[in-house]
C-alpha cells in the first residue's frame, strides 16, 4: 500500500492552488479587496509601516446600542492569557472603584442560557474577540454604514 501522508499533502497543495487560481480568474474572491496594493502577488514588497493607535481616553460613540464599544486606551503589553487577564484588572466590578475604569457590563456575567454568573462568563473572557482599539489608518475599502439615527425621523434624534 502506498503511504498515506505524501497523498494527503499532495491533495492539500493541489486544493490550495486551484484556490489560488480561482482567485485569480475570478470567483468568489474577484471583487476583495487588494490589501496587497498594485503590485503582483509573486513580488516581495516591505510591508507597511503599523498604524499608530489611538489611544486619547475618549470613550468613542457606539454605532448601534449593542456594538462592543472601542478600546480608547493603550493596550500594548497586557497579558490576556489563562493564567492573567489584564483588563479585568481594571474592568471586573471589584476593581473599578480603584481604576475609574467603566465596568463591564452585566452580559459579561451572563452564560449563553442568559444564566447570571458570580464570575466574569467564560465566553467574555478575551476581550479582545470583541473589542478593539482604533487606528488613524484611512479605510481600506469604503464605508457606507449610515448611523440609524439618520434613518429614523427626525424628532428621534435627540433620545
Ligand atoms: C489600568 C486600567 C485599565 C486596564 C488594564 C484596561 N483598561 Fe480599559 N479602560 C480603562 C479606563 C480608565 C477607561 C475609560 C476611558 C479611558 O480613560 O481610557 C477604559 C475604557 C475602556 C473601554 C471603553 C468603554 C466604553 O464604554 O467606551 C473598553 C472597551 C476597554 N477599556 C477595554 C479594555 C480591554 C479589552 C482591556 C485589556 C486589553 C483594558 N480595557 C484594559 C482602564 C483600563
Ligand atoms: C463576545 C463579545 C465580548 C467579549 C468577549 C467581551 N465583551 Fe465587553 N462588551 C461586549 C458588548 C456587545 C458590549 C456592549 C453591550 C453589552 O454591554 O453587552 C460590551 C460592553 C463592554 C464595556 C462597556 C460596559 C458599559 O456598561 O458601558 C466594557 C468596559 C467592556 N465591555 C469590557 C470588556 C472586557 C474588559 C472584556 C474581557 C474581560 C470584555 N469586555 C469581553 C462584547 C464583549
Amino acid at each position: 500500500m502506498r503511504n498515506p501522508i505524501p497523498v494527503a499533502v499532495a491533495a492539500f497543495l493541489s486544493c490550495l492552488s486551484t484556490g489560488a487560481l480561482l482567485a485569480q480568474v475570478g470567483g468568489p474572491g474577484r471583487d476583495a479587496p487588494r490589501l496587497k496594493g498594485p503590485e503582483p502577488f509573486t513580488r516581495e514588497t516591505p510591508a507597511p509601516p503599523m498604524q499608530r493607535q489611538i489611544t486619547d481616553d475618549v470613550r468613542r460613540r457606539r454605532n448601534y446600542p449593542d456594538q462592543p464599544p472601542l478600546i480608547p486606551h493603550s493596550i500594548e503589553g497586557y497579558a490576556l492569557d489563562l493564567n492573567a487577564n489584564k483588563c479585568l484588572s481594571c474592568h471586573s466590578r471589584k476593581f473599578t472603584e480603584q481604576s475609574q475604569a467603566p465596568m463591564i457590563s452585566v452580559t459579561h456575567y451572563q452564560d449563553r442560557d442568559g444564566n447570571f454568573l458570580g464570575g466574569v462568563s467564560a465566553r467574555r473572557y478575551a476581550c479582545l474577540a470583541c473589542h478593539v482599539p482604533q487606528t488613524a489608518a484611512p479605510p481600506l475599502v469604503e464605508n457606507t454604514f449610515t448611523d440609524m439615527d439618520a434613518l429614523t425621523v427626525p424628532e428621534r434624534r435627540s433620545r
